[in-house]
């Protein structure tokens, strides 16, 4: 293997926070906690990436309060989940491997029946619930400032759990258009108040937030944030202000940014590039409603969108020139050993992978055994985004057919 390609595969500091390599398993909502439960397919999923080689796999969706969920389906970060987190933890740690955990609050878009504060889901303006259309939900309210205070320290709490329970890292989720993203998007913030109008006001709340996180967790523990490049929504964020956001939380004092683009709840594809994911997520839906309002608003919000390896390396070295002191993480369409190289080549400190690590869990192993050579077979076909809401979770249908036919 090349000298620069081997970068990959050695040990780095992340933070303060010792790896062994360079990868790490991106989070990937992975559909295996029914009603919030640690299971055993949860468990295994992170365990495979961490047997197969990668340096630190990331637990997806920690929310940070009971709201903060887009359904019930979702691991709430508090006491009463310590056992089975710890045991989790633990067993993942046997590995070798670190652990991380996203930080995720979803702000104005759930379909989660069991909202325990108020009746509606609440983000930082009243916004249509999309999702809650299928639960007879169908609007969002806004936050008002005691809310903010409450969705702040929500952070802080979470934190100071996921710390004290044994996360090696937390990731805080500022794109994608979950709760903070909403904040920093001029769509759907549009406060009057200090938390509104220019780009600096509407990071104030995601700047709160990571201070509470910094306070719970201290200098010692590396802090991660995905942020968002753009929304690729008509009227949300563009790129020169995300150029500000990456700013920010550098000042403030963030361990890494990843960057990412794109919106779960409007326009999710240019995350992940590839085949559309309508078909799967029309035949997923629960019920004969949702499969129609899907289809309704599929042609909208389900483009298709060429896949291109390294989809968001050219965005992501406009957001590093105008970083001082937080390391940067690539993500999105790192799917061979050329663009493993590339992105070492560039000086990128460490790489998240998604889909080629549930086609091939054992893909660091396989990288260094086989070296230049390798081909982890992922067709970016997609069919494991929608496989989220399929019994058993997140899977690979190339895995699950070779599976069959053997
Ligand atoms: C099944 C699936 C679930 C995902 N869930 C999340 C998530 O919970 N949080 C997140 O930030 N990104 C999520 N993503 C996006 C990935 O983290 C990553 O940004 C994207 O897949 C591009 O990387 P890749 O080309 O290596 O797959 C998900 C992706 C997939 C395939």
């Amino acid at each position: 293997m090349n000298a620069t390609l081997s970068k990959a595969f050695e040990p780095a500091k992340l933070g303060p926070l010792q790896l062994k390599n360079r990868i790490i398993k991106a989070a990937t909502f992975e559909g295996k906690t029914p009603d919030g439960q640690v299971t055993r397919e949860l468990i295994d999923f992170h365990k495979d990436f961490c047997e197969g080689g990668v340096a630190m796999t990331t637990i997806a969706y920690c929310a940070t309060e009971p709201d903060g969920r887009i359904h019930e389906n979702m691991i709430l970060m508090t006491e009463e989940m310590r056992d089975p987190l710890t045991a989790m933890l633990q067993e993942l740690h046997a590995t070798g491997a670190k652990v991380s955990g996203q930080m995720g609050h979803c702000g104005h878009f759930s379909k989660n029946k069991k909202l325990q504060r108020l009746k509606r889901p609440l983000g930082p303006s009243r916004h249509f619930n999309n999702l809650g259309m299928m639960i007879g939900r169908p609007f969002a309210g806004a936050m008002t400032e005691a809310d903010i205070d409450y969705f702040v320290n929500s952070y802080y709490e979470a934190a100071l759990f996921m710390k004290d329970i044994g996360f090696d890292a937390v990731e805080i989720h500022f794109g994608h258009g979950y709760a903070l993203s909403q904040f920093i998007s001029p769509l759907t913030n549009r406060r009057r108040d200090q938390y509104g109008g220019s780009i600096e006001n509407r990071m104030r709340v995601p700047l709160r937030a990571l201070q509470a996180v910094r306070k719970a967790v201290g200098d010692d523990f590396p802090i991660l944030g995905k942020m968002g490049m753009f929304d690729a929504v008509r009227g949300g964020l563009k790129e020169p202000e995300a150029l500000v956001v990456a700013e920010l939380l550098d000042r403030e004092g963030i361990d890494a940014i990843i960057t990412s683009g794109g919106t779960s709840s409007y326009n999710p594809m240019p995350m992940f590039r590839g085949d559309s994911i309508a078909p799967g997520i029309i035949k997923t839906a629960p019920n004969l409603f949702s499969k129609l309002l899907v289809k309704m608003m599929a042609p909208a919000m389900f483009k298709d969108m060429p896949y291109e390896e390294l989809y968001f390396l050219d965005g992501h070295k406009r957001v590093r020139e105008r970083v001082k002191n937080a390391q940067m993480v690539y993500v999105g369409g790192c799917h061979t050993m050329e663009s493993l190289e590339k992105v070492m080549a560039e000086g990128v400190d460490f790489v998240q992978l998604g889909r080629i690590l549930i086609k091939d869990p054992a893909f660091v192993n396989n990288a260094m055994a086989k070296g230049e050579k390798y081909r982890s077979g992922c067709t970016h076909c997609n069919y494991c985004v929608t496989s989220i809401d399929l019994p058993g979770g997140v899977h690979c249908i190339l895995n699950a057919e070779d599976a069959r036919a053997s």
